[in-house]
């Protein structure tokens, strides 16, 4: 492979639309978001981490706009602009500002955003729900350590998923552009028939996630779910447990583990049917790390109510001048 034109740091945000802001402020409050910023016509979510916004949600019909990478410098947002069908380096007018480049995948149309510069505020405090996995906990007796019950705290964004019937040409353009690596490809049936793969940022000797990306093949093409990782697996229980006792929103998958990069995972949908995923990591990669091929996992069956459930690429929201 050629040298990437970039490599993005990490994942930024995603943006979605929904038609009512209000029912989507109350989903991402459940779900464990903290409003960052309101205006008429957008939400912006944040979690504890230092970021301003990891979810913005614009009025309109059910869909996903765009979602964001974070790069290191202005240089890479000026290498970007350089790409293809990419716009110029154009200054964020919304909360948070900063200034992007918008380019639009060639095989689906995808728009994806590269940032830099976007407000960092202060990491919100958290109370500690103490994890189980440690020798400590069963020293304790007489304690009761009673969790408070309420939503998860959400961190940071981890990942997007994309559905595409275009797999290959679409892998292709997320390396060279943005610098993925692949982590774990798979098949099924012949190893030839890759159906998708689990591609993970480029920081060199830095470890990163086992994914950032996940790309599989669909006759559909759209966004299938956004990941956030939350505190700690106690974190990630009882925010399941409070979506349960809410009983008002879906339950689409979990609590459960992936086998390929040892996550912890449970999907939720919105009101509109748009999956959001409560997410946790027990494994970390650098860039010298193999690629391994693999069998499909069983969850990524393509015929799944998981696999379709897939949220349509809207809107023109941001028109390229
Ligand atoms: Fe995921």
């Amino acid at each position: 492979m050629t040298n990437p034109t970039i490599k993005v740091a990490d994942i930024a945000f995603a943006r979605l639309q929904a038609p009512d802001l209000d029912v989507m402020e109350e989903f991402l409050t459940e779900f464990g978001m903290f409003k960052s910023a309101r205006t008429d016509t957008a939400l912006y979510m944040r979690g504890t981490d230092p970021s301003h916004h990891l979810h913005v949600t614009h009025k309109g019909a059910p869909g996903f706009i765009s979602f964001a990478y974070k790069v290191r410098s202005e240089d890479d947002l000026k290498a970007l602009s350089a790409v293809a069908g990419a716009s110029g380096i154009e200054n964020i007018d919304e909360p948070g500002g900063g200034k992007r480049v918008r380019l639009r995948d060639p095989f689906n149309g995808f728009l994806v955003e590269a940032v830099h510069g976007v407000q960092t505020p202060e990491a919100i405090p958290v109370r500690d729900r103490p994890l189980n996995w440690s020798a400590e906990v069963l020293s304790t007796v007489g304690e009761p350590r009673r969790l408070q019950f309420g939503p998860s705290r959400v961190k940071r964004m981890s990942h997007a998923v994309l559905s595409t019937p275009h797999l290959k040409e679409t892998l292709t353009w997320f390396a060279q552009t943005f610098g993925l690596l692949s982590t774990d490809v798979f098949y099924v049936g012949d190893r030839s028939n890759i159906v998708g793969s689990f591609n993970r940022l480029d920081r060199g000797t830095d470890p990163v996630d086992h994914h950032v990306l996940n790309c599989y093949h669909g006759k559909t093409a759209g966004l299938q779910h956004v990941s956030y990782e939350v505190q700690d697996i106690d974190d990630l229980f009882v925010g399941f447990n409070h979506l349960n006792r809410l009983d008002k929103y879906e339950h689409m998958r979990g609590v459960g583990y992936h086998v390929p990069g040892g996550q912890v995972f449970d999907y939720w949908l919105d009101p509109w049917g748009q999956m959001h995923e409560h997410w946790l990591t027990t494994r970390r990669f650098t860039a010298a790390s193999p690629t391994n091929l693999m069998l499909a996992p069983k969850e990524h069956d393509p015929s799944s109510r998981f696999a379709q459930t897939i949220m349509p690429h809207v809107g023109d929201h941001h028109h390229h001048h």
